[in-house]
């Protein structure tokens, strides 16, 4: 089978014997949201000889990790969730007359590597020299799939170069904890837990094991199955020896230029709390027909790449006279839509599924800075997104009453299965504004797609319940001779700083957060849902005084919003002083010393100006940026898209421009060093809310949409799809004009350079900047 590879849709970095080992990994990783396999060295396998990180994650597969402190009080979490990494489907073992991968050294060599977004297939070309001087090209060709998102294919082709003799393929996954090379002394990555056991479940004519967890009591059932594309190659066959090694292995006689593939499917299973995996291993094995049985690496490639033809159908991002920024900003979509859990169950961890940075878990970044994406482009992934919050929102309760509150929900601060995961609660749990990230976020998805049977359902308890923990932790007081609600002892999206009075994010996204309650419960009032969740007029009138009196710190002399109660009092950070080694400060700094100053990891003030535009003059955001701008070492890689959209709705275009391609570069440059321990998912999501947000202009108005593009010289045009209201729109936007046509749909007016403009399907709509 042949694939039609367009140019524009291949990730092939040169040079890449200069490149490090780990950064390749991350970037070439596959994976569908379920699954996700680091692109390692294949023939690496267990050997701690070989420098990698190599292996497969399955989103929601974790372990704990006890956490020990000093002092532990009330309410502290007992244990760290945290990603398994289970072993590395890519490994083969391979032998070459009496030279064996797995004992002996082999040099291997990268040549090539190449991804195809357009189907998803990573082909790699390898030279491999044996101790002994032997060589040969490895060819691997994998892929998660997308239709079927059990199933990751792994292919190998072996070309002898330079001697005829006897090879061997071994292909056996018998170890269960994946050794990788030791990590750096970075608070950001997290060690292997490696607390699984894998069971063997015989009898299936397949090797076919139950990988099971200690603590978290979770299991999966993994298989895979061999074949070869034609009958030319020689025979693949199942084994099992005397030390429970059940595998595949050839056996030929090569001879130099002479081909032979090999290929294998994996079916990686659903997670299941251990009481039932054994149960539930049995009926997945007997289904297996479904998933890798009769079937074919290329059947199920095909299979995969037309849901990524479909994916790129809508979502793609289309820029004219930026090639560079088109490869990255397609990377980026790419890699979101590898990394968002589809199963209501997961989420979108930090680094997606392509590494343990973050421990696997789930932020912010999810709600604030990628579900835009998936809102405007695939509704039906951002309704999954937020079905976890609902899912999870049981435990959000729990942990408010263990927390000491009576009423109301607080969502962790980061998590793989709903519990609070952050030991550092200074900067980890005390930043409570996820609460009203997610209620925000409900909102965002209910009137960009108008889902009311979402509202009603699941949205609306989550807005109440969130809202009900605001009323909880914030008071009543007076500031200034003045009635005020307040939220104090928190920590906003800034970790440079910790629990703080009155941050001004958080008590934005409060104060919308219980708006937002108020509104739907007299939407719902007096229907099944308010009832049985006890809403009361007394509560509504509460929350509705509390919203109305919300303190607001700004600074009258400069005018500019506070980050916080008197944070004009700090000393300001002269960050340009600071030499270049020292960045990330977290890193280098001791916290105290950078929660005494004013110094920003990323932006916070300038999330509302990005969140929230109207109601702003253009004099206000100029303010609040040439304040918080120097201040800011965007050390956290959410930071630079966020000021990229802000700069360009103060026409700092050129400022605009340089943040928002150091963002949409963030992985393919390694802008932050770090890319080893996996993809920065969150800015990749924000760098494409730059261009919608940001170059695009767009303004969700809750009912009304708008367009104010100011587009970067150098493009000469910019095409992308959203889906408002059922409708979906190609927008193709020209510096000094916009193109709308209606693709499906009714039609909806919008307003484009503050005309109002009707879209409708009789013909596409052109409007012009003057
Ligand atoms: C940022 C957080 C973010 C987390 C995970 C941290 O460095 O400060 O805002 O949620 O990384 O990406």
């Amino acid at each position: 089978m042949r694939i039609e590879q367009s140019p524009e849709f291949q990730i092939h970095l040169q040079n890449l014997k200069n490149k490090d080992p780990l950064f390749l990994e991350t970037i070439y990783n596959v994976g569908n949201g379920h699954i996700g396999v680091r692109d390692s060295n294949p023939l690496q396998g267990n050997n701690l000889d070989y420098i990698g990180s190599p292996g497969l994650f399955i989103n929601g597969f974790f372990d704990y990790n006890e956490v020990s402190y000093g002092e532990k009080y009330r309410g502290y979490p007992d244990n760290d969730q945290v990603i398994n990494r289970l072993f590395d489907p890519r490994f083969i073992r391979i032998k070459v007359d009496n030279e064996d991968s797995a004992v002996d050294h082999f040099r291997v060599e990268n040549i090539d590597k190449n991804l195809d977004m357009q189907t998803g297939l990573v082909h790699e070309l390898f030279s491999v020299t044996t101790p002994e001087n032997r060589n040969f090209n490895l060819v691997v060709e994998s892929f998660a799939s997308l239709s079927k998102q059990n199933v990751y294919g792994v292919k190998y082709s072996i070309i002898p170069t330079n001697f005829e003799g006897d090879i061997e393929l071994i292909k056996v996954h018998d170890y269960v904890n994946q050794a990788t090379h030791a990590q750096a002394d970075d608070v950001r990555v997290n060690q292997d837990v490696g607390q699984m056991q894998l069971d063997f479940l015989p009898d299936n004519g397949q090797p076919s094991y139950l990988v099971t967890t200690f603590r978290s009591q979770q299991g999966v059932i993994l298989t895979f199955q061999a074949g070869t594309p034609t009958d030319s190659n020689p025979a693949i066959d199942y084994f099992e020896d005397a030390n429970r090694h059940y595998g595949y292995r050839s056996q030929y006689h090569a001879k130099p230029g002479s081909q032979k593939e090999f290929e294998f499917l994996f079916s990686i299973g659903n997670i299941h709390p251990l009481v039932n995996a054994r149960m539930y291993a049995d009926q997945y094995l007997a289904s297996l027909d479904n998933f890798i049985r009769n079937t074919t690496f290329n059947a199920e490639l095909m299979a995969s790449a037309q849901v990524w033809q479909t994916f790129w159908l809508h979502s793609d991002v289309k820029i004219d006279g930026d090639p560079v920024i088109q490869s990255c900003i397609r990377f980026n979509l790419f890699e979101l839509n590898q990394s968002a859990g589809r199963d209501e169950f997961t989420s979108i961890p930090a680094k997606g599924l392509t590494g343990n940075g973050y421990g696997g878990q789930f932020f912010w970044d999810t709600e604030i800075f990628m579900l835009p994406f998936f809102v405007y482009t695939e509704p039906a992934i951002a309704k999954k997104l937020l079905m976890f919050r609902y899912h999870t929102l049981q435990m959000a309760k729990e942990q408010a009453s263990d927390f000491g509150l009576a009423k109301g929900a607080m969502y962790p601060w980061r998590t793989i299965n709903g519990f609070e995961s952050s030991s550092y609660w200074l900067a980890g749990m005390a930043q409570f504004h996820i609460n009203a990230d997610i209620a925000f976020a409900v909102e965002q998805y209910y009137t960009i797609t108008n889902d009311e049977d979402f509202l009603k359902n699941y949205g609306f308890e989550i807005i109440l319940e969130t809202a009900r923990f605001w009323m909880q932790y914030g008071n009543f007081a007076e500031i200034d001779g003045e009635r005020h609600f307040v939220i104090n002892r928190v920590t906003g999206p800034d970790e440079y700083s910790a629990l703080v009075n009155n941050n001004y994010y958080t008590n934005v996204m409060a104060q919308f957060n219980l708006r937002l309650a108020v509104k739907y419960a007299k939407l719902f009032n007096d229907t099944d849902i308010s009832i049985q969740l006890n809403v009361t007029a007394e509560e509504l009138e509460d929350m509705q005084e509390a919203a109305d009196l919300m303190y607001l710190p700004y600074d009258q002399k400069r005018n500019v919003k506070l980050q916080f109660q008197n944070f004009e009092q700090l000393p300001r950070m002269d960050i340009d002083a600071i030499d270049q080694s020292m960045f990330p400060l977290l890193l280098h700094f001791h916290p105290l010393m950078l929660y005494r100053a004013q110094v920003n990891k990323q932006a916070d003030t300038i999330m509302v100006d990005y969140m929230f535009p109207q109601g702003n003059t253009k004099e206000q955001l100029k303010a609040d940026y040439d304040f918080y701008e120097p201040i800011t070492t965007h050390d956290s890689s959410l930071s630079k898209a966020i000021y990229s959209i802000v700069a360009a709705r103060i026409d700092r275009d050129q400022q605009a421009y340089d943040f928002f391609s150091q963002a949409v570069k963030t992985d393919l440059i390694d802008l932050h060093h770090n890319t080893k321990n996996g993809i920065h998912a969150g800015s990749l999501g924000a760098a494409w809310s730059g261009i919608v947000y940001g170059f695009a202009g767009i303004v969700n108005n809750a009912d009304h949409f708008s367009l104010e593009p100011h587009l970067p010289d150098a493009w000469n045009c910019l095409k992308f799809k959203l889906q408002l209201h059922h409708n979906e729109l190609l927008f193709t936007i020209y510096q000094d004009q916009v193109e709308v046509e209606l693709m499906s749909g009714k039609g909806l007016t919008l307003s484009i350079y503050d005309k109002k403009v009707k879209v409708s399907s009789e013909a596409p709509q052109k409007i012009c900047k003057y």
